[in-house]
């Protein structure tokens, strides 16, 4: 039986990996954790809960002594655009807290699953089927920490070997919580626009290609991987996954399929768009396909399907 702690629980990853862990493993095996303690009420109140700053140790410890827990998965950090506009917070929730967790996880013999990102590449990088294993020159402070992390997680795996594992996910495209500060938010945002407005106003350009992925195949992958045959792995910190790879044109003509007024236009983030700019317009996910059987069920048009159903439902209060 696993006992399970999850950190970040309350984000757009975590709120619902939470009950997929919860549903698998019992509600009392998946201790969720996260610095704050609101904005989810139902899934604070729906099982264990600890209001815990991932950066602390000795609160991590304690959790996971009374709990007996024998895998994190650790989700708390800022991401790409949040990150850019404070780098040195970035670097301390994202480094200091992993850091934490890593050590935790030594100490008490844990396996750990931690989300790396397409955000690991940089422009040097080959911007096609970025291969699993090529150069890795990231120019956001975002970056910088995800290949620091998935060095972190080899470094503790080959040296004390805790059991770390774990993805690069493309952009998250989901329903239940909004994404917060990342890049590829807009691929989110833009199906509750057009549901409410028909219309959305894209701070990406029209053409940027990146890869994408819906929620319970982002799901799929954690789990499976965690789930997978340690012999099997040759990678474990890092695999590329992707499910779907498109631009926001595409995105909308998509869209035009079940609301044929939808309209897009574009009021572009140099922000954003830079950071975009700088990472793959696809990846390449062959390892993970091998190494796990890594196989994503979701493409555009089904994910269009559902998130447009899933919205308008809920805007009709059923
Ligand atoms: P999110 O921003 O939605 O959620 C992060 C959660 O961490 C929030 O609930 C926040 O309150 C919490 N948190 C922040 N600082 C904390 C701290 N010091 N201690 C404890 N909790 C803290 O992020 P997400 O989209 O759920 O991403 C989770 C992981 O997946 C991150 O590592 C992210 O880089 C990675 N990832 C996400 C995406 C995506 O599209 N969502 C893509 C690639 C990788
Ligand atoms: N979706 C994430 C972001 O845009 C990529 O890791 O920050």
């Amino acid at each position: 039986m696993k006992n399970i702690l999850l950190t970040g629980a309350l984000g757009q990853i975590g709120s619902e990996l939470a009950v997929s862990l919860r549903e698998r493993y019992g509600i009392e095996n998946v201790i969720i954790t996260d610095i704050k303690a609101d904005g989810n009420k139902e899934l604070i109140e729906s099982g264990p809960f600890y209001q815990c700053d991932c950066r602390d140790s000795k609160a991590l410890a304690d959790i996971v002594g009374r709990h007996k827990i024998d895998t994190i998965y650790h989700l708390a950090a800022l991401l790409s655009a949040v990150a850019e506009a404070n780098p040195q917070k970035a670097w301390d929730v994202n480094i200091n807290g992993l850091y934490s967790v890593l050590e935790v996880a030594r100490e008490k013999h844990c396996a750990v699953f931690t989300p790396s990102s397409i955000g690991a590449f940089g422009p040097t990088a080959p911007k096609d089927y970025t291969p699993q294993d090529t150069i890795q020159r990231p120019t956001s402070i975002y970056g910088v920490t995800k290949v620091t992390g998935e060095l972190l997680c080899d470094y503790y795996n080959h040296k004390y070997g805790v059991d770390t594992r774990g993805v690069r996910y493309p952009g998250i495209i989901s329903s239940v919580t909004s994404p917060s500060g990342g890049t590829t938010d807009y691929a989110v945002h833009i199906y509750y626009a057009a549901v409410k407005q028909k219309r959305y106003t894209c701070f990406l350009k029209g053409d940027t290609y990146l890869d994408m992925i819906y929620m319970p195949d982002a799901i799929k992958a954690a789990i499976n991987l965690m789930e997978a045959d340690p012999n099997k792995l040759r990678h474990r910190n890092a695999f590329n996954v992707s499910a779907m790879n498109f631009c926001p044109e595409d995105q909308a003509a998509y869209i035009r399929r079940y609301i044929p007024e939808f309209e897009i236009s574009y009021n572009i983030d140099p922000v954003r768009q830079a950071l975009a700019n700088s990472w793959p317009n696809s990846l390449e996910d062959y390892a993970a396909r091998v190494e796990w059987e890594w196989n994503p069920e979701y493409d555009l048009d089904a994910v269009t399907k559902d998130m447009l159903k899933i919205l308008q439902e809920r805007s009709e209060g059923k």
